[in-house]
C-alpha cells in the first residue's frame, strides 16, 4: 500500500503567497478546494476530460485534477477566485451574466479560466478559434452558442481603448 506524507507547500495563489500543508498524494485540484478552500474550482470527472477544474499555473492552461499539489511549490496559480477585482467582475465573468452563458455554473469556472488562457494569446479570436480553444470544457447544461458569444463580447470590451 502506497504511503503519504505531509508536504508543506509554499505557493502564489491569486497573487498572494500562500503556504499551506498538503498530502503528498493530493492533487491540485484537492489542494485548492480542500487545503485552500477555494471551492470555485470544481469537480466534473476527475481524469482530464471535462475542463471544470482547469485553473492557469504559471501562465499555461492545466485540468487542476492532472497536476500533483506538490508540483505548484514556487509556482503562481490563478483560479476563478482571482478574476474579480474590487473595482468589478472581470470582462469574462460579466460577458457570461449579459450573454447568459450559464445555468447550473458547474462548468463556468473552468470556462472562465479556460478563456482568460485564450484571450491572453490571442485578444481576437474568431468563432473558430474560440470553439476550437474550448473543446477540452464540456457543458451539460447551457449548449455552446452563448458561451462562445460571451467570449467574444469580453474580448471586444477588453481591446476597447480604456
Ligand atoms: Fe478535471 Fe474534469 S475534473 S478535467
Ligand atoms: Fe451546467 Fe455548464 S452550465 S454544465
Amino acid at each position: 500500500m502506497a504511503t503519504s506524507e505531509r508536504l508543506v507547500i509554499t505557493s502564489r495563489i491569486n497573487g498572494e503567497e500562500r503556504t499551506f500543508l498538503a498530502d503528498s498524494r493530493d492533487s491540485l485540484l484537492e489542494a485548492l478546494r480542500e487545503r485552500l478552500n477555494l471551492k470555485g474550482v470544481k469537480e466534473g470527472c476527475n481524469n482530464g476530460n471535462c475542463g471544470a477544474c482547469a485553473v492557469i499555473l504559471n501562465g499555461r492552461l492545466v485540468n487542476s485534477c492532472c497536476v500533483m499539489a506538490a508540483e505548484i511549490e514556487g509556482a503562481a496559480v490563478e483560479t476563478v477566485e482571482g478574476l474579480a477585482t474590487p473595482e468589478g467582475l472581470h470582462p469574462l465573468q460579466q460577458a457570461f451574466l449579459d450573454e447568459a452563458a450559464l445555468q447550473c455554473g458547474i462548468c463556468t469556472p473552468g470556462f472562465l479560466m479556460s478563456s482568460k488562457a485564450l484571450l491572453a494569446e490571442n485578444p481576437a479570436p474568431s468563432d473558430e478559434e474560440i470553439r476550437f480553444w474550448l473543446a477540452g470544457n464540456l457543458c451539460r447544461c447551457t449548449g455552446y452558442d452563448k458561451i462562445v458569444q460571451a467570449v467574444m463580447a469580453a474580448a471586444e470590451q477588453m481591446r476597447a481603448p480604456k
